[in-house]
């Protein structure tokens, strides 16, 4: 699955794996959601549809993101190659997971991008999330007697909620990107400590200021089952998104 971001795809072999769970980690403003999103744009205009699944900004914020680098999103949604999920955090028991198979199933989506997960679980007392997430089983669960509070997780550890997201995003064959936080000056990957293990991918998100100005970069930590380069790239955000910078000459 290509990005289509310049510079990017041949970091890792021409795009992701297929059902692939990419992680994406990285300081505030190191630029995740942008290529959350052109990950989207760059699929939805070459045939692959894509659902994006926003808890830090509203729908309207992502459509006038996009319009500054030239992306029509309002244009995609209205031809179905793009759906985003709007998640109302005003309300309690939220079946997110509902929500984002009914959007996959309606524009057949081959992408999504979940957009954070750290602010998932920092609202996680607003959603239901099912401790087993299969089509079939849930059908069977939901005309049982059970009650309903046996079928959700509500133990409150963030592992554990970070555990079943991934799980139930990975249970619907699309590729995904998962975007989560890093806390600067902590060792740690991301703030919950497991997505890093749990995700077949890890790109990790960094604003360095090296004297003459700060830059952005990124790095690839990770992808199952193919090679990959090791190094931080440089990266710009330019008035057409993201453009990875060329390695240097050693
Ligand atoms: N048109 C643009 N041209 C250049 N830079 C831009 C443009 N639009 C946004 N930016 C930069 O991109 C940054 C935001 O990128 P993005 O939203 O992808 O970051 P993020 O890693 O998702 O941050 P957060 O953790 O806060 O969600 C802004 O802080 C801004 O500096
Ligand atoms: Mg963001």
């Amino acid at each position: 699955m290509a990005t289509g971001i310049p510079g990017f795809d041949e970091l890792v072999g021409g795009g992701f794996p297929k059902a692939f769970n990419i992680l994406l980690t990285g300081s505030p403003g190191s630029g995740k959601t942008i290529f959350g999103q052109q990950f989207l744009y760059n699929g939805a205009v070459t045939g692959h549809p894509g659902v994006y699944i926003s808890l830090d900004m509203s729908d309207e914020i992502f459509r006038q993101q996009g319009d500054q680098f030239g992306w029509d999103i309002e244009k995609l949604e209205n031809e179905d190659k793009l759906a985003i999920v709007k998640v109302p955090l005003d309300r309690k028991s939220v079946r997110l997971f509902d929500k984002i198979r009914e959007e996959v199933k309606r524009v057949k989506a081959e992408r999504i991008v979940f957009d954070s997960l750290a602010s998932f679980s920092i609202n996680i007392d607003q959603f239901d999330v099912p401790l087993v997430y299969d089509e079939e089983i849930t059908k069977v669960l939901n005309s049982s007697n059970m009650a309903d509070k046996e079928l959700f997780y509500s133990g409150g550890s963030e592992q554990r909620t970070t555990y079943l997201t991934i799980n139930h995003l990975s249970k619907l064959g699309t590729t995904n990107v998962i975007i989560t936080d890093r806390v600067e000056g902590e060792n740690r990957l991301t703030v919950d400590g497991v997505s890093e293990f749990v995700c077949d991918g890890v790109i990790q998100f960094d604003i360095a200021d090296l004297g003459g100005g700060a830059s952005r970069m990124l790095k690839v930590l990770k992808i199952r089952g193919t090679h990959n380069s090791l190094d931080f790239h440089n990266f710009e955000i330019t008035d057409r998104g993201i453009v990875v910078s060329p390695p240097e000459m050693k």
